[in-house]
């Protein structure tokens, strides 16, 4: 199949990229580069020993977006692409609106237009709130609580009356936990720009020495050390998930929702535990407040996607934080290695 990956150059979306070539398909990933380096697209590049063609372009140029459905003859299309930061989102809405909604709108009219109507879209479990309820499957109801998440929650809505509106298109929605961990090769992996708003790539960051040690949000929650409960999931497990879905919408029309999760979740001082097995040494950490929307627990009902895609994640935390460890420490500043590390401690 020609699959067409907006995104293709994030953590993610590079990933996926690499297991849709593994698994024979040809790829042509489309990228702003806002918040990605096309580094990464070459490194896809030279694991797999395949050719991916990479197309500079964003999703609110509608013309250069028909350009590239011209170009090509998609049978599939993987949507990654979008801004994800929280806090950001809550700063500046506008541009969460315009680039995740618009841009979508923008590439669903491409879509249409081109007659290509198979679409997995990527999501996130960000949808259901901060809902302690758990573990969380696909029927929960959705209340996203920022700006991002309900970008999200409306393309889902988007989406939902798109298919009903046309029977003709095949959408899987699927609402990621929390990605975690690098390609076992250390050549790709996260690269957040500024300072990581998330757990495990600020942890990575400690232990090479870029940060002095981990803010560990809030030590007074009711979980068994008092720290949050999330659902870590392997990128490479994710992007298999990917893989999973455009093969189930190839002979199936209609709009399904899968979260992508273990099942199992895993607390932020297990997390710096387990990465700190993986360095060899510890990792600092220090205790500060709840993060305001912060849930105390989420973890993922991830029976679903097992039932209809025959996929589960089956990586450990152990197996993420080794090899997210691999990539941070083969590449200390992401994909612009080339600045010297000032203070490595640590082995
Ligand atoms: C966050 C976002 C969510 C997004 C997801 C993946 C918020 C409120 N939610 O989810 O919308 O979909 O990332 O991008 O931002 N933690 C620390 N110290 C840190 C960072 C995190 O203690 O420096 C804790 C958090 O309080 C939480 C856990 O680690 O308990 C995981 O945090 P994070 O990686 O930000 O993921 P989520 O909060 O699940």
């Amino acid at each position: 199949m020609k699959v067409l990956v907006t995104g293709g150059a994030g953590y993610i979306g590079s990933h996926t990229t690499l297991s849709l070539l593994d698994d024979g398909h040809d790829v042509v990933v489309l990228d702003n580069l806002c918040n990605s380096n096309a580094e990464s697209v070459r490194r896809v590049e030279e694991i797999s020993g395949r050719h991916v063609e990479f197309r500079r372009v964003d999703l609110l140029d509608a013309v250069a977006l028909d350009a590239v459905f011209a170009e090509f003859r998609f049978d599939s299309v993987i949507h990654f692409a979008g801004l994800k930061a929280v806090g950001e989102s809550v700063e500046k809405p506008l541009a969460y609106y315009q680039n995740n909604v618009v841009g979508t709108l923008n590439l669903l009219h491409a879509m249409e237009r081109a007659e290509v109507r198979t679409l997995v879209f990527s999501s996130s479990a960000t949808v259901y709130g901060a809902s302690d309820r758990v573990p969380l499957n696909e029927h929960e109801p959705l209340d996203a609580s920022n700006p991002y998440g309900r970008t999200k929650e409306q393309i889902e809505d988007i989406l939902s009356d798109l298919g009903a509106a046309d029977p003709r298109w095949r959408v899987a929605l699927l609402r990621y936990f929390n990605p975690a961990g690098a390609h076992e090769s250390g050549r790709i992996g996260e690269d957040p720009q500024g300072t990581p708003n998330n757990l495990l790539p600020f942890v990575a960051q400690v232990a090479v020495g870029r940060r002095e040690k981990v803010t560990v949000f809030g030590g007074d929650y009711p979980t068994p050390d008092g720290t949050g409960i999330r659902d870590y999931i392997h990128v490479m497990d994710l992007a298999a998930g990917h893989i999973a879905a455009v093969g189930f919408l190839n002979n199936r029309s209609g709009v399904f929702r899968w979260n992508l999760g273990t099942g199992r979740g895993s607390s932020v001082l297990e997390v710096i535990q387990a990465f700190s097995e993986a360095v060899g040494h510890k990792v600092k950490h220090e205790f500060a407040d709840r993060r305001p929307g912060d849930a105390a627990v989420s973890y993922a009902d991830p029976a679903a996607a097992l039932a209809d895609l025959g996929w589960s994640a089956h990586r450990t935390l152990a197996q993420m934080c080794e090899d997210h460890w691999r990539w941070q420490r083969n590449n200390p500043f992401g994909y612009s290695n080339d600045v010297a590390v000032p203070s490595l401690h640590g082995k």
